[in-house]
């Protein structure tokens, strides 16, 4: 069973990693995520699953023995990254969830429940920047026009992207979760340091932060970088400049975090004061109203600073999750009773088609795997071969407890 899970973990390992960096590109309906997906279809189909895909490109492949039918146990993760993102966020959910079918069946374990592997798309929102774009359509919770409505940096449409990607029809119908999905089980590589500190090689997830994303257009007036007098300068260059060190003074005050990963400048000339500037306010506290408050207090000195810059500033939020408390029965049912003591149970700060599901009714859990340095969205996200086996058993044991 090792072999199944150091084999297929071997096989991804190429796909979609750049030389230079050694970090992985694998947005969604591009080449490398396309790949990723035909090796999924591949690995269902030689197991015999029994695969049902939407329009979007979510897969479930099924494990149903003869006479088990109706709500399943879903178990799996994304296969899409962050630019430049690490191995590990998402397909160690994915190959964990093959290989412990695998684990089940050499145990001869038989379900009570169908068990099915799912892949949901674009979960880090790195194409049409909205998270988790995949479940939050699964589960009714993104309307179809306004996912249509999402294009890409390049201006391609999703529509455009499923369309050349073979997929769209159209229309979207949310699936039925009730009758599909009797509970959900997300494996991922830990994003923090918590088990590493706690000593424990898996956890389970008790919750997670509310974050979002907030688009901040900063406007000025191009002009020449030479002669135009310092005092006669309306640069949001600079306004932006303020409004990240603002988003980091704040976050620090209130133990929270606040990220401006990603800006636009135009027209990005060296010799010309910008006409425009957009970054991306990447927000999350332990509250909802935290979350609020934060957002507000960064717009809020943003604003004063356009003022006296002589800049304009228009705040959109793209992508808000709000907190997500897992049911923590079933949290503490699978932690509870293991060889070497209980497992951890601690709160995550990342977004995850988990929470997803979660706050439409389905009871959910994720195990997290250690992760040695803590890093995460970047090509140094590890985990050990040792921890991701203990990972697949763990995984094992949890649907063999949930389909029992
Ligand atoms: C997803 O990984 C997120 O938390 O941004
Ligand atoms: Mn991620
Ligand atoms: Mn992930």
């Amino acid at each position: 069973m090792t072999d199944d899970f150091e084999r297929m973990w071997t096989d991804l390992t190429p796909v979609g990693r750049s030389a230079a960096s050694g970090g992985y590109f694998r947005q969604p309906y591009r080449g490398a995520e396309s790949e990723l997906r035909s090796w999924f279809l591949e690995q269902a189909t030689a197991r015999g699953l029994r695969v049902e895909s939407d329009p979007v490109g979510n897969v479930v492949a099924w494990w149903a023995p003869p006479g088990v039918s109706g709500p399943g146990v879903l178990t799996g993760s994304h296969l899409d990254s962050v630019l430049d993102g690490g191995a590990y966020d998402g397909p160690l959910g994915v190959v964990s969830a093959l290989a412990a079918v695998d684990v089940l069946r050499s145990r001869g374990f038989v379900p009570a429940k169908p068990i099915g592997v799912s892949v949901f798309v674009e979960e880090e929102g790195s194409r049409f920047g909205l998270a988790c774009l995949g479940s939050r359509l699964a589960a009714g919770v993104v309307p179809w026009r306004d996912a249509l409505a999402l294009t890409d940096r390049d201006g391609t449409s999703f529509e455009d992207a499923l369309s050349s990607a073979g997929l769209g029809a159209g229309t979207y119908e949310p699936w039925d979760l009730a009758a599909t999905v009797d509970c959900f089980v997300e494996l991922h590589v830990e994003q923090g340091r918590d088990l590493v500190d706690r000593g424990a090689a898996v956890g389970v997830a008790s919750e997670i932060w509310p974050h979002g994303r907030y688009r901040f257009d900063f406007t000025g007036a191009a002009n020449h970088a030479g002669s135009t007098r310092m005092e006669d300068r309306q640069d949001p260059m600079l306004t932006y400049a303020m409004t990240a060190l603002a988003a980091n003074k704040q976050a620090r005050l209130a133990g929270q975090r606040a990220t401006f990963g990603r800006v636009e400048v135009a027209p990005n000339g060296t010799n010309a004061i910008p006409s425009r500037v957009t970054a991306w306010l990447d927000a999350r506290c332990s509250t909802d109203a935290g979350l609020a408050s934060l957002v507000e207090a960064i717009s809020g000195q943003a604003t004063d600073r356009a003022d006296r810059d002589g800049t304009s500033l228009r705040v959109t939020a793209e992508s808000v999750s709000a907190s997500v408390a897992f049911d923590a029965s079933m949290a503490a049912r699978l932690a509870a009773d293991h060889e070497g003591g209980d497992w951890p149970v601690i709160p995550t700060q990342a977004g995850h088609d988990a929470g997803i599901l979660s706050a439409a009714g389905v009871p959910t859990a994720m195990l997290f795997v250690r992760n040695p340095t803590g890093v995460s969205h970047s090509p140094e996200e590890h985990a050990s071969m040792p921890d991701c086996l203990v990972g697949v058993s763990a995984l094992a044991d949890t649907l063999e407890r949930l389909a029992r």
